[in-house]
């Protein structure tokens, strides 16, 4: 049976991929490997000759996909550096093509919520809402994230969201180290645009990108660190993921203390007078 005249078999293969959390197509051509695993095997007989400038390489499906040449640091530094404002930064992330991350998203995630806010909290990557809405944390970690917020008399306009890279993982694995370091001059750029006076950093990943070493984040969490963003420096509060307390619930205890060490930082910026 052909399985491409069938719409109800179709749907119900889509389904069994999304499913199986093969959520994002990797090619704009669909590629028939049983038919390539099928076919008699080719050999190549003559060595290849090596493309000319007169003599082109030719494209193919597989030439086409995302090239990984490492973007210059050094570059990408002087570019952050010349954007003077949010709105700037923004534009430079959305044009910047030095992520690997970006051919298979929908669109850029740059922040959320208030720039002139105190307090920066730094989640690890979009995932497929947030890829979707252009947003970070709105899906359910988003939702999770928001209680906790609102549990010590924050929201939206009281915090600014950002995550250490601006693009969807596939299937929302965890950014490699590469994808992590390609997105960093903007991580630190966001950071000292916007000059928290606090930052929580959100799980494992962002917290062992902020300290620049492995970590245990259960080890690691609930005290306060001091970093440096390219030269602009704050304390780093780094606590549990929402998306993990969604699998852990049993953790939310811990989250809790995190978000009163929080509030009592807070309470001390304000010379103790919120309550
Ligand atoms: N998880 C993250 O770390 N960031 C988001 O934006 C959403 C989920």
């Amino acid at each position: 049976m052909n399985v491409s005249d069938q719409p109800a078999e179709l749907l119900s293969l889509l389904r069994w991929y999304q499913a199986m959390g093969v959520d994002v197509a990797v090619g704009e051509v669909a590629r028939d490997r049983f038919a390539e695993s099928a076919a008699p095997p080719t050999r190549t007989l003559k060595p290849k000759p090596t493309p000319t400038q007169a003599e082109p390489a030719r494209t193919s499906a597989a030439s086409a996909a995302p090239t990984l040449t490492a973007p210059d640091l050094d570059e990408v530094e002087k570019l952050v550096q010349a954007c003077g404002t949010m709105e700037a930064l923004r534009a430079a992330y959305d044009a910047y093509d030095g992520c690997p991350l970006k051919p298979r998203a929908t669109q850029l995630v740059f922040a959320d919520g208030n720039p002139e806010a105190d307090i920066m909290l730094i989640g690890e990557a979009p995932g497929h809402d947030e890829d979707l809405q252009g947003k970070p944390f709105v899906g359910r970690a988003g939702q999770l994230l928001d209680r906790m917020l609102g549990a010590i008399g924050l929201d939206r306009e009281k915090v600014f969201i950002v995550n250490t890279v601006a693009w969807r993982p596939p299937g929302n694995r965890n950014p490699s180290p590469a994808e992590i370091e390609s997105c960093r001059p903007f991580l630190n750029r966001q950071v000292q645009l916007a000059a928290p006076k606090l930052i929580v950093s959100l799980g494992l990943v962002a917290t062992q990108t902020l300290f620049a070493e492995k970590i245990s984040i259960t080890r690691t969490r609930g005290q306060w660190r001091d970093v440096s963003f390219g030269g602009f420096a704050a304390p780093v509060l780094p606590t549990l993921h929402p998306a993990f307390l969604l699998r852990q619930p049993r953790q939310k205890r811990e989250a809790w203390q995190d978000l009163l060490t929080l509030k009592a930082a807070m309470t001390a910026l304000d010379g103790g007078e919120s309550g």
